[in-house]
Formats: structure tokens, sequence, C-alpha cells
């Protein structure tokens, strides 16, 4: 038997974070943790330390990472408390450390997931943002540094394994394109207000914004799939990590979610992935490849489905996809502006400051106000997110007036 894999969750208090533990908990032959992480949640870290005992957990709040060492003290447990960027880095590149899962939500993850592709492990991607706003640097990385690159979110995931698999052979890399790839089709359920008119949106919750028909995901991402600037930052992310133009990336309505993305071939085959919307499935998928890992996910009764809808999007309703491709066509720094100015957006949308709407008008004045660059490093891209942050929060402050 192989020996078991050391495995660093960043942002294991998160939706990404609790499924990898749950597929974890069951092949805990095969791999163990080695560190877990968090941002202010230190309570249920706590709770996950009980249970996993990992060498180290981070809490990237000093004052969270200061309340959990206490309690770890006086419980006399023998986990080291790091803090910080820093101890998150130290985590996801640490020589002992097998294979990194990249849970944590939005430019937060960044450095920390540049730290484990920097030292070639074996990368598990669900944070998405960090590819957004990296994308040629963070391939070029990836190459340079011969990591492991394997997609978690389930429509690249599903892409991933309707691909043809020669290109992860990195030295003798053969361009889509000559394989036979016409075009990826990705899938979206379209979110919650998918079937209600334009004029509702305008009066659209947090609450009801973050109820999802079919996914149960952190309250970032199910904001971006109710704007659908989730799939919006997934046609980057696929354009990005599998090397196509925008104009061979589509985007199709598909509320089942039950294929999760599909590749179009020349010779007129269609592949899709199918299987009922769980995480575990992609993450077990990239926890375990090349080998198939066995999960607690109930297994598709095709008979029970009784139809598969298809819609194209609408554009008008859901302006943040065509921003999102927009942006991609710009390239250079457009899609971390554009990802800076939505997180800024969704979270003042989630402190009620701002409408449903106006999340893809705060978006598009942003890109407007912006000045694109090709991308030179990775500090260009840390300064451009903040930058970007500032404009946000001086047009937010508008739109209060
Ligand atoms: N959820 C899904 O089904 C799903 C599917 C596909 C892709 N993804 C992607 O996976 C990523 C995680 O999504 P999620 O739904 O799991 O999010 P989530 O439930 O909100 O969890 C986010 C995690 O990141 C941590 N975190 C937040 N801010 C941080 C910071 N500044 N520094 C360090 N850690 C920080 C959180 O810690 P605290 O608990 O302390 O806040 C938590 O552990 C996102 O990029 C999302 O787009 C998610």
């Amino acid at each position: 038997m192989k020996p078991s894999q050391n495995v660093t969750i960043l942002g294991s208090t998160g939706s990404i974070g609790v499924n990898t533990l749950d597929v974890i908990q069951h092949e805990s032959e095969k791999f163990q943790v080695y560190a877990l992480t968090a941002n202010q949640s230190w309570q249920k870290l706590f709770e996950q330390i009980k249970t996993f005992k990992p060498k180290f957990a981070v809490c990237a709040d000093t004052n969270a990472a200061q309340s959990l060492k206490t309690l770890i003290h006086q419980e006399n447990l023998p986990t080291e408390i790091l803090s910080g960027v820093e101890g998150l880095e130290f985590v996801a590149s640490s020589p002992d450390v097998d294979i990194v899962m990249a849970g944590i939500v939005g430019a937060a993850g960044l450095l920390p997931t540049l730290a484990a592709v920097k030292t070639g492990k074996k990368l598990m991607l669900a944070n998405k943002e960090s590819l957004v706003m990296a994308g040629e640097l963070f391939m070029a990385l990836v190459q340079k540094h011969r990591a492991l690159l394997l997609p978690v979110d389930s429509e690249h995931n599903a892409l991933f394994q309707c691909l043809p698999n020669h290109h992860y052979q990195q030295d003798n890399f053969v361009p889509w394109l000559e394989l036979g790839v016409e075009k990826l089709i990705l899938t979206a359920s379209g979110g919650p207000f998918f079937k209600d008119p334009i004029e509702d949106l305008y009066k659209k919750t947090p609450q009801q914004a973050c109820l999802h028909p079919n996914w149960s995901m952190g309250r970032k991402i199910s904001v971006d799939s109710a704007t659908l600037m989730n799939k919006g930052l997934e046609v980057i992310e696929a354009s990005y990590l599998y090397g196509i133009a925008p104009d061979r990336i589509e985007v199709v309505i598909h509320p089942q979610s039950i294929i999760h993305s599909m590749v179009s071939y020349s010779d007129g085959a269609v592949l899709a992935e199918l299987g009922n919307p769980d995480m575990r499935t992609p993450i077990a998928h990239a926890l375990g490849w090349p080998e198939r890992l066995k999960t607690q996910v109930k297994s598709l009764d095709i008979t029970q489905i009784a139809q598969f809808d298809f819609f194209p999007p609408d554009y008008q309703k859901f302006p943040c996809l065509n921003l999102a491709f927009y942006a991609l066509k710009q390239s250079g720094t457009a899609p971390a502006i554009l990802n800076a100015a939505n997180e800024m957006a969704v979270e003042a949308f989630l402190n009620e400051e701002l409408g449903f709407m106006q999340i893809a008008k705060l978006v598009n004045e942003v890109l407007q106000k912006s000045q694109f660059e090709s991308l030179k490093n990775i500090e260009q891209i840390l300064n451009i997110d903040k930058q970007t942050r500032q404009l946000s929060q001086q047009l937010l402050a508008q739109f209060r007036e």
C-alpha cells in the first residue's frame, strides 16, 4: 500500500473545506491532514483540530489566532497555531506537504495558492479568483515549478475529465485544437433568480440570493451564482486553465445541474460529465487523481431524472456574465480589476448597502474608469487589486448619496 499523503486545506472552515474533510475522513488510510486554516472562525477550526489532529492550524486573523492558541494550550493539544498570510504560505509550501486544497474565498487566496504552486505541489484549485487575477502568470508558474494543477470547480473538473488527457504530460504539450477540441460548454444552473422577471431582481435580498437551488456554498459564491458573475469568473478560469480563446467557450443554462460541463469535438461528438450536484465528487476526483476514491455521494439514478433542460443565458438580466467576457477579451489586468470590483460589490450587497442589480452597475463603472495593462508580476496584481478596491469604495459612496 502507498504511504498516506499529507494534505493542507486552505479555508477548511468553509464549504469547500468541510466537504474536503468529509472526503478525507472516508479515505483516512490514504490521506493525513497536515494543516487546517481559517480567517476568523477559530471555534469551528478548534472543533476540526480535535477531530483531524493536524500538525499546524492557521488563522489569517491575528486576534482569532490568539484566541485559538489560548484554547489549544488549555486543552493541551499538540497542534501548532500560526497566523497571517505568512502562516498560510508556510503551511501551503512546507516540504512535508504533498497536496494543497486552495479553498479560501476571494483574492485572499492568491498568495497562499501561489506558495503551493511555487513549491511544485499537487494543487486542488477551488479558489478560482486567484487564477482569474493572475491568469497567464499563474499558469506560467505552474509550468515552471511543475506543480500538478487539478481543478475542483465542478465545471472545470468535468472539462478535465472530458478533455483528452495528453496535456498532462507537460513536457510534450499538444494544443487542444490539434486534438480536435472545438468548444468548451460550461453549464450553469441559472441561480435562484433564473425564472424571475428582470423588474423583480432590483428588490432581491442577500438572503434570497444565497438560497441556491442545487448547490450549498459560501455566501460570496452564492451571490456570484445569482448574478452569473460566478459563471463569468469560470469562463475566465477555463480560458486560462485550458488555453482556450473566449469565443470557443459557451455558457448554457442547465437548471438541473446534472451535466457539469461538456466538450464539443470536431467530429461532432460532445462529451459530458454527469452526477448529482455534490462538491465531494470533484473534490474526490482531484484528491485521488489519477485514482478514483470512494465518497458518500448518492449515485445518479438516470431513470429518475424527468428531463434535461438547456437555455441560452439572458445577458440583459445578468450583465455580469458579459462583463466577465469583456474583461477576458481585454486580458492583462482587466480580469483582476473585474474580480476586485465584484468582491467589493458583493460585500456591499451582503451588508445591504447596495441593491442586487447595482452589483453589475458598480463593476461596469469600475471597468470603464480603469486602464488595463499587460501582466508583469504578482506585486503589480496586488497593487491593481488594492487600487481597484479604493476606486470601488469611492464609487460605492457616490451610489449611496
Ligand atoms: N462552495 C462551493 O461549492 C464551491 C464550488 C466551486 C468553487 N468554489 C470556490 O471555492 C472557494 C471557497 O468557497 P466556499 O464556498 O467554500 O467559501 P466559504 O464557505 O465562504 O469559505 C471560505 C473559507 O476561506 C476562509 N477565508 C475567508 N477570508 C479569508 C482571508 N482573508 N484569509 C484567509 N482565509 C479566509 C474562510 O475562513 P472563515 O471561516 O474564518 O471566514 C473559510 O475557511 C471560492 O473561491 C469559491 O469560488 C466553491
